[in-house]
């Protein structure tokens, strides 16, 4: 794509999966790359691959860093960076915070540190890696489904506020995609979720699809559309359907003598408004 030719790109959580296949699609696009991770040798091995630098770290403050390591501005910024963590309200509040702090408010952090440099040039792009769950929910998974759903509701804030002042947002909101965080999530996560999973290159294509049609919502997994519409439409037979989905959850962790209901693998599951499979 002509318009990220040597574009100045950030990608957060880009050791592995998604923010991975994001940086190297971006390098592939002709775009200077910065790579960050918590996990510096992952960063570092994926910086050394595309001809990028690294920026490791917190997600939360590498803005000023990675403007450094970029010769002075960033004009693509992606909050790639998640934690997806399981459970209900049992979990304790060290999870829920972890959730909040890197699902959520690492991308106010970063809006904050980014919004004067484009907002006085005019221009920005800042992509969200959401979650179908930030549109739906996932089952086994308060803390994720509640963070991811913040996330949402700040890009789409975001959008909303400074478009016409040249900021550009996207939410990407996949459903399963084969990473460490999907396979994480265990057997009864990938029985779920096979049919339906896709590759962290689909979703970096849908990005590109994406921010090329200028679309704030991008859905790597285009029937998440009907059931955030079924949602909307019909709160109570979606709820009823993903409460069979829960049930069936339940069943096979009953079988597999794993785990209880509560500690659900931390999966990108839905349901479709009859509680069919993702
Ligand atoms: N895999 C899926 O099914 C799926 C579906 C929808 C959305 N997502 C979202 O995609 C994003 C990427 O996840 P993934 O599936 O590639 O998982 P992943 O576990 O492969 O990658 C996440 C990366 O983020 C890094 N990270 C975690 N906390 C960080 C922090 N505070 N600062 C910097 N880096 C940090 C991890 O070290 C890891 O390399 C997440 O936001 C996730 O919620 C994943």
């Amino acid at each position: 794509m002509e318009a990220l030719r040597d574009a100045r790109v950030v990608v957060t959580g880009a050791g592995g999966g998604i923010g991975a296949a994001l940086a190297r699609r971006f390098a592939a696009e002709g775009a200077r790359v910065v790579v960050n991770d918590l996990d510096a040798d992952a960063a570092r091995k994926v910086a050394d691959e595309i001809g990028a630098a690294v920026v490791p770290g917190d997600a939360s403050g590498i803005v000023p860093a990675a403007r450094t390591a970029l010769g002075g501005g960033i004009d693509v910024f992606c909050a790639n960076a998640g934690v997806g963590t399981g459970g209900g309200p049992e979990a304790d509040d060290a999870a829920w915070e972890l959730a909040w702090d890197v699902n959520v408010m690492a991308h106010v952090r970063a809006a904050r540190a980014l919004l004067p440099e484009w907002l006085e040039r005019g221009e920005g792009r800042f992509v969200s890696t959401v979650s179908a769950a930030g549109l739906l929910t996932m089952i086994g998974a308060a803390p994720y489904s509640v963070t991811k759903h913040g996330a949402l509701a700040f890009a789409e804030w975001l959008s909303l506020t400074y478009r016409h002042r040249g900021v550009r947002v996207h939410a990407v909101c996949p459903q399963g995609v084969r990473t460490a965080m999907l396979r994480s999530a265990g057997a009864a996560g990938e029985l779920v979720l096979a049919p339906g999973a896709i590759e962290p290159e689909d979703v970096a294509q849908a990005v590109m699809d994406g921010i090329a049609e200028e679309r704030f919502l991008i859905l790597p997994h285009p029937e998440v559309a009907e059931y955030y519409a079924a949602r909307a439409a019909e709160p109570e037979r979606w709820l009823g359907g993903m409460n069979k989905l829960q049930r069936g959850f339940e069943a096979l962790q009953t079988r597999e003598g794993g785990a209880g209901a509560g500690a659900a693998p931390a999966a990108e599951t839905q349901a479709a408004p009859e509680g069919g499979r993702a």
